[in-house]
C-alpha cells in the first residue's frame, strides 16, 4: 500500500489509556498471577511457532507485561511501541531500568507504524485485535503490520467456538435489549479471522489457545506469504 492509498484509524478506545488508567491497568495484571502466567506460556509457545524471532516489537507493549519473557534471548533486539504515552511512561517507571534499557521505545499508532518497511523479524501484538470490532479496520492494521515485519507476527484476540464466547454472546444481547453501549471488545469468527489475514498477505502458521474450548483468548502466528 502506498502513502496515498493509506488512511488512517482513530479508534475512540485509544484514547481511554491515561495516566490513572495505565497506573490501574499495571496494578490489576500485576495481581492477576495465574492468568498472567498462562497468558505468558501461550504467548512463548507462538514465540516458538514464529521460530524464535531474533528481532521483535512489542506493539502494543502496554505496561511492559511481556517484556521479561521478550528479553530472556539476549542477543533478540527489541522496539516497543504503544499509541498511549502514558503507558509508555507506565512501562519505564516499573520495569527494571535494564530491562527498559533493552527496547527501543516509540508512540505511534498500529496503524501508522513509525518505522520502515521490512524492519522485525516479528510484530507480537498482544491484547489489541479483540478492540477492533470492524472487519476493514482489522484488515487496515494487518496490512500496517505486514509492511514493517519481515517475516512473522504473532497476535493475540478473542475467537469463537469455545464456552466464554457462548456466554458472552448471551451477555452481550441481554445488554442490548437494555440499551447498553459495548464496552468496545469484540469476538470474531476465527474463519473469518484467518480470510482477513489472507487478505492482509499472510498465511496462517498456526495458532495457541490459551485454554481450548473453554476460553475466548487465541494467539495467532502468521507469516508473510511469498510473492
Ligand atoms: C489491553 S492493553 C494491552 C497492552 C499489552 N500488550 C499487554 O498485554 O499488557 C491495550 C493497549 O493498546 C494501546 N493502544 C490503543 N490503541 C492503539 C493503537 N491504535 N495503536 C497502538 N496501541 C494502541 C493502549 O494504549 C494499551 O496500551
Amino acid at each position: 500500500m502506498n502513502d496515498q492509498q493509506k488512511t488512517s484509524v482513530h479508534l475512540p478506545f485509544s484514547d481511554k489509556y491515561t495516566d490513572s488508567h495505565s497506573q490501574e491497568y499495571f496494578q490489576k495484571h500485576n495481581e492477576k498471577k495465574l492468568s498472567d502466567r498462562m497468558e505468558h506460556r501461550m504467548a512463548q509457545r507462538a514465540l516458538a511457532l514464529a521460530g524464535h524471532p531474533s528481532s521483535v516489537l512489542d506493539l502494543p507493549c502496554g505496561t511492559g507485561r511481556f517484556w521479561s519473557m521478550l528479553a530472556q534471548d539476549p542477543k533478540r533486539e527489541l522496539l516497543a511501541a504503544d499509541y498511549s504515552e502514558a503507558m509508555l511512561e507506565v512501562a519505564r517507571k516499573t520495569r527494571d531500568p535494564a530491562l527498559v534499557g533493552r527496547f527501543r521505545l516509540l508512540q505511534c499508532s498500529a496503524f501508522e507504524i513509525t518505522l520502515p518497511d521490512d524492519s522485525v523479524d516479528c510484530i507480537f501484538s498482544i491484547r489489541l485485535m479483540h478492540h477492533i470490532g470492524e472487519s476493514s479496520n482489522r484488515v487496515a492494521m494487518l496490512r500496517e503490520f505486514h509492511r514493517v515485519s519481515r517475516d512473522t507476527v504473532v497476535l493475540s484476540l478473542w475467537v469463537n467456538g469455545n464456552y466464554k464466547a457462548w456466554r458472552r454472546r448471551k451477555l452481550e444481547a441481554a445488554r442490548r435489549q437494555r440499551g447498553e453501549k459495548s464496552d468496545n471488545r469484540f469476538i470474531v469468527p476465527r474463519a473469518q479471522f484467518e480470510q482477513e489475514c489472507r487478505q492482509a498477505g499472510f498465511e496462517v502458521v498456526g495458532h495457541v489457545d490459551f485454554l481450548p474450548r473453554l476460553f475466548m483468548w487465541r494467539a495467532y502466528v502468521l507469516r508473510k506469504k511469498s510473492i
